[in-house]
């Protein structure tokens, strides 16, 4: 198929030398194209320009799309879900609103090892109707890549299952998907007492299991207070390197647990949530390749404090965002109302959230050299706006639907 949209009002993140990530000062800036037209052929972007120099192309696979008064975005890159899981936890919604904090609710056998026990009790077919019902809802909100986590299977058995859903994902579906290993996101309740005889199965059992399918391209542990430790997250992330999955883990979003620097130590590809960054954290990652993600749907959601963004972009780092779609902290993988939390909490231009939920969320999961802008030979993965008069105004209009038409690998759906 060949798509030419004429007439763009705006085409946004246009690159001519395409970049890994974007950090620092550079994060204010979306380089974009006025009055533009975008030329897709077979999956990918063959071409774009001003309208002064648009093609006359005749095919007869080819369709126009006008494009007045509307803008052109790279799809959203959500590097961080839970998008897999069984049933849904609002009764723990509840919990909260009473004042049990997401930690006291763990302890109680809620939480996580909630969502494990009916993770276990649903079969690997509808545990895959359930999660495409949730895929659907987010290609339909602008997301083109996701990134999606193991984590509540918690044995090797539902671990491979939940992989083997994921992979399904991957396999029927037009988004970029890449999967995590997150066997070390909680502690099975029979292993209270002895927690390095679970890590022990993580690194035993699971591993070579997830390897031998080659079913994980990342490996994460959920590195916290009440959580794993350092040490214990380590040993697991040592292992995951050894069969070749490059980690990205969940840091400091309970406390200073030292993760980020775990992370950094272990050249995590991103270390997520880090709402307890302060200037030692920010010195590590200053040294390097991990990209700090946040997690706004979660810290909104369990009423958490804000990750120092700002700080962060001043310092001269890059910052990803993503929506950490799960049951229990953040039951949404709307990525333009994250871009929304983005501005308001986080104190971030909407120049900054785009470049967070595309480029730069697109580097977190391993993708930027494909998706996350518009570029000359990238995976035509985008939207097409309502019309709206700017950039600003989709953060803006936080409550609004705003996308009119989708295109992922060079097909409009
Ligand atoms: O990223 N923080 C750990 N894991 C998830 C929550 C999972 C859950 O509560 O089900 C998160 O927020
Ligand atoms: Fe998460």
């Amino acid at each position: 198929m060949e798509i030419l949209i004429k007439n763009i009002k705006k085409l946004l993140q246009v690159e001519s030398k395409p970049r890994q990530k974007v950090k620092g000062k550079d994060m204010a800036v979306v380089p974009s194209m006025s009055d533009a037209w975008l030329y897709i052929k077979n999956d990918k972007i063959a071409d774009f320009g001003k309208m002064d120099t648009c093609p006359e192309l005749e095919s007869d696979y080819l369709i126009e799309i006008d494009a007045t008064g509307k803008l052109v975005l790279p799809s959203f890159c959500d590097s961080h879900t839970h998008i897999v899981y069984a049933g849904s936890r609002e009764i723990e919604y509840s919990d909260k609103i009473r004042g049990l904090s997401y930690e006291e609710i763990a302890k109680r056998g809620g939480g996580i090892l909630n969502s494990a026990k009916l993770l276990h009790q649903t079969s690997e077919d509808d545990l895959y109707e359930q999660s495409m019902q949730r895929i659907h809802e987010i290609i339909s909100q602008g997301t083109g890549a996701v990134e999606i986590k193991s984590g509540y299977g918690l044995n090797p058995e539902d671990e491979i299952k939940m992989l083997r859903v994921i992979k399904r994902i991957k396999e029927t579906t037009p988004l970029i998907v890449k999967s995590t290993f997150l066997g070390a996101h909680a502690f099975p309740s029979e292993y209270k007492t002895n927690k390095d005889a679970y890590v022990d199965v993580v690194i035993n059992e699971m591993i070579p299991q997830v390897a031998a399918e080659d079913l994980a391209d990342y490996i994460d542990v959920f590195c916290d207070k009440g959580f794993f430790n350092v040490e214990q997250t380590e040993r697991i992330l040592m292992s995951g390197i050894k069969y070749g999955m490059r980690p990205k883990i969940h840091a400091n979003e309970l406390a200073a647990s030292g993760g980020i620097q775990a992370g950094v130590k272990y050249n995590a590809l991103s270390v997520d949530h880090i709402e307890y960054t302060d200037n030692p954290e920010i010195e590590a990652l200053l040294e390097s390749e991990t990209m700090p993600t946040i997690l706004p749907g979660a810290a909104f959601f369990l009423n958490m404090p804000w990750a120092p963004a700002r700080k962060m972009i001043e310092a001269g780092l890059p910052v990803a965002i993503a929506s950490d779609y799960n049951p229990g902290s953040s039951p949404t993988g709307n990525m333009k109302l994250m871009m929304s939390f983005a501005c308001v909490n986080y104190k971030m231009l909407p120049q900054e959230a785009l470049n967070a939920v595309t480029i730069n969320s697109a580097y977190a999961m391993g993708v930027s050299d494909i998706v996350g802008s518009i570029a000359i030979g990238k995976v035509a993965n985008l939207f097409i706006t309502k019309e709206i008069p700017n950039l600003e105004f989709l953060p803006y209009a936080y409550g609004s639907d705003l996308i009119d038409t989708i295109i992922l690998k060079g097909e409009i759906l």
